[in-house]
């Protein structure tokens, strides 16, 4: 019996991979396939890294710890060209990314953590596995410090920003919004340039009065920037 069962779930994420997204449903239990997240997610690794930390200085924006919810909405407006991505295009279309993948996935990604710091080790120790320090330290959130007022940054953000980023920048789950600290400064401010050009919306319950950031100077969000990117050490 219970290897018939294993038979069958083996053949889940082959199934899924078939059907088509219409088969689900947001109302429909949704049994969350941890197995079918991690496999998806070997997909994503090729841009965002195995551990979903990013690369490329910001060309690829860290994913790990983010709200599944926004990372599900943001797979959904690639899939629906809603939200452009050239370079994820042809991966999230809806034969190769059926809603239910999406779920498995966010939900995976959403749930690597990644350490701010290494643990000390010791080069001259005999155990010390240089190829392992390596891979640990890929897993490492470490932001570079951006450039601007640092206090300055501090007391806009927790004015302006806090109250939906979260008081440390780390976003908040519940309502699906994004963390801004341990996120990439060069990524940052792409997102700023699309919210200002209206090819993303920043507040979708209000987006007809969608200015937040354009009230902004570059200045004044330099300095929030610099802030965020002290939030790691
Ligand atoms: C070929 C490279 C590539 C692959 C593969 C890829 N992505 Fe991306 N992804 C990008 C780029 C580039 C961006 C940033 C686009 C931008 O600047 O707006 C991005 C942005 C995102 C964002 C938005 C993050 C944010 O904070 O705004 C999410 C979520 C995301 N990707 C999830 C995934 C998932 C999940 C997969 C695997 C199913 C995946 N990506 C595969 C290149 C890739
Ligand atoms: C009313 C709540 C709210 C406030 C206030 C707010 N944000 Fe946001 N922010 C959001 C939401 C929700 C998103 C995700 C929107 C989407 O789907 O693109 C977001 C996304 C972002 C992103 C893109 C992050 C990413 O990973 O794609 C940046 C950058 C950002 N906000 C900066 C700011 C800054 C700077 C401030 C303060 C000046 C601010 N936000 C104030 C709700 C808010």
């Amino acid at each position: 019996m219970n290897s018939l069962i294993k038979a069958l779930t083996g053949l889940l994420p082959l199934l899924s991979g078939l059907t088509l997204s219409s088969a689900y449903a947001a109302d429909e239990p949704y049994e969350y396939d941890p197995e079918l997240g991690e496999e998806i997610n070997e997909v994503c690794a090729g841009c965002h890294g195995e551990y979903g930390q990013g690369g490329k200085e910001g060309e690829y924006p860290r994913l790990a710890g983010l709200p599944d919810a926004f990372i599900a909405t943001q797979l959904h407006l690639f899939r629906d060209r809603k939200r452009p991505n050239m370079a994820m295009v042809e991966y999230v279309d809806e034969r190769q990314m059926p809603d239910k993948e999406i779920a498995d996935v966010a939900r995976y990604i959403s749930g690597i953590k990644l350490k701010t710091k290494l643990p000390p080790a010791d080069e001259n120790d005999p155990d010390f596995d240089a190829y392992a320090r390596l891979l640990e330290s890929r897993q490492l959130m470490q932001i570079p410090l951006a450039q601007g007022d640092v206090q300055k940054g501090e007391k806009l953000y927790q004015k302006e920003c806090a109250s939906c980023h979260g008081k440390q920048g780390d976003g908040d789950h519940k309502k699906a919004v994004p963390m801004v600290a341990g996120q990439y400064t060069n990524y940052l401010w792409r997102q700023v340039e699309k919210y200002r050009n209206k090819v993303r919306i920043h507040d979708p319950e209000d987006p007809e009065d969608d200015e937040l950031l354009s009230d902004f100077t570059d200045a004044e969000l330099g300095d929030m920037f610099a802030y965020l990117s002290t939030l790691d050490d």
